[in-house]
């Protein structure tokens, strides 16, 4: 294939060097001299293990080549990958001057060339840029040649030093499209590439990768934080990871990681807070610790408005599941309660569903839950009345509405987020 590569960083370094060695030709593109004239001299503008050695053999095999000009770009280049910077601006947001002078740049080359170009963005940037920002741009300059450009948002997850292995094994491969069906010349170009595939819709593919890099810095974070509480407790903060991350079960899995309800019951708040005090009194500044239990109030009142948003006031409301996870009577922080509650406050008509929890068997903290919050007892139904009744709304906490024999208007599952 012929391949432009626009901004040739640590990014498009890489593709650039990486594609030619699977014998693709490169054009690479910046309007930086000194990298343009290195890489024609064969040499790597970047310091990458093992990039000099890709560098200098596609540019001996007549592979790669670079222009400060868009110009210098062959006619029937089929291919253009945007590897250009997005660094932050003042504000925290990406500075996207890059983004939008390349975006014009290659819409006029398209233009004058009439020939259709797929554009691969590689450059990290927020959900919409593409259909809110890049499309505008080249619809402006195409106007009814539009058709002649494929939009693509393709996340690069390569690491730095070793990028080389990344680009050729990476953890997964991400294609945006605008219908997230698949794109014919990506699948050329990922060609012999073993990775998990994901074809999605634009929004969804360009929110990935700073989904991906806020969790690597929320489990930095946290080890940081239980190693600084650990090293002041006298407690060896080597041993706690060893033992942490052995746990593939619960720790370092997929579990607890699916947006949906909020967490609760009688250990998850109670020793979050318990650390916290333990942290407060070592001076271990905890901070993402102390931003947990925050988080989960926002979520709970999150999840209230997303059941109730365009419901009208009485409307008859069912929850189903009151306990804080399924096949338990367990109403300790159970986060259903808070919820049965602000509808209560709102003016809903609500019934609660959850035949695991049965008031006259309740003990010892749980009955005291039961007191603080007297409207559950009356409001508790039983199959028959959650099947008889025509409900307006279903909120279902435990994702069981459709093993169910219900009638409603509107079912809202928040224990899975779609
Ligand atoms: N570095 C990483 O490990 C990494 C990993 C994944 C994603 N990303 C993202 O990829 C993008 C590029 O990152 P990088 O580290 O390679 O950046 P970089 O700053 O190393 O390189 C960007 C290059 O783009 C060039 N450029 C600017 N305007 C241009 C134009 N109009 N035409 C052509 N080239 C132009 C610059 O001269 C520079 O050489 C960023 O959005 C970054 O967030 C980076």
């Amino acid at each position: 294939m012929k391949i432009a590569v626009l901004g040739l960083g640590y990014v498009g370094m890489t593709a650039a060097a990486c594609l030619a060695s699977r014998g693709h030709d490169i054009t690479g593109i910046d309007p930086n001299e000194s990298k343009v004239n290195d890489v024609n001299r064969g040499i790597s503008p970047i310091s990458e293990p093992g990039l000099a050695d890709l560098v200098e053999e596609a540019t001996r095999q007549g592979l790669l080549r670079a222009s400060t000009t868009i110009a210098s770009l062959a006619d029937d280049t089929e291919l253009a990958i945007v590897c250009v910077g997005t660094p932050s601006a003042a504000d925290g947001s990406h500075n996207m001057s890059f983004i939008a002078d390349v975006s014009r740049q290659l819409a006029h080359f398209i233009s004058s060339n009439d020939r259709p170009v797929t554009v691969a963005f590689r450059s990290t940037v927020k959900p919409g840029t593409v259909e809110g920002f890049i499309l505008p741009i080249f619809e402006e300059i195409l106007r009814d040649r539009s058709d002649l450009v494929e939009l693509v948002y393709n996340p690069e997850f390569l690491r730095e030093s070793s990028a080389i292995k990344d680009f050729f094994s990476p953890p997964k491969i991400v294609v945006g499209t605008s219908d997230g069906l698949r794109s014919a010349v990506m699948d050329r170009m990922n060609e012999g590439i073993d990775a998990p595939t994901f074809y999605t819709r634009f929004g969804e593919s360009e929110v990935t990768k700073l989904v991906d890099n806020s969790f690597h810095a929320v489990k930095t974070a946290f080890a940081n934080e239980i190693g600084r509480v650990c090293e002041k407790l006298g407690v060896s903060a080597a041993k706690v990871h060893e033992i942490f991350i052995a746990d593939t079960k619960l720790n370092i899995s997929p579990y607890y990681l699916r947006p949906g309800g909020a967490f609760g019951g009688s250990c998850l708040p109670k020793d979050v807070r318990a650390l916290q005090y333990i942290s407060r009194e070592v001076g271990g500044h905890t901070h993402l610790l102390d931003s947990l239990l925050p988080s989960n109030e926002s979520h709970k009142a999150f999840l209230f408005e997303l059941a109730t948003r365009d419901l009208r006031h009485g409307a008859r409301v069912v929850l189903l599941g009151l306990a804080f996870k399924n096949a338990t009577d367990d109403l300790r922080e159970s986060p259903n309660i808070d919820l049965a509650r602000m509808l209560i406050t709102a003016g809903y008509h609500l019934s609660i569903f959850d035949p695991y929890v049965h008031p006259e068997a309740l003990v010892g903290q749980n009955l005291g839950v039961l007191s603080n919050s007297p409207f559950v007892r009356d409001l508790l139904i039983d199959q028959d009345e959650l099947s008889t009744t025509e409900w307006d709304l279903v909120i279902d906490t435990r994702s069981i509405a459709s093993e169910l024999r219900l009638t409603a208007s509107s079912v809202v599952d928040i224990n899975r987020l779609s």
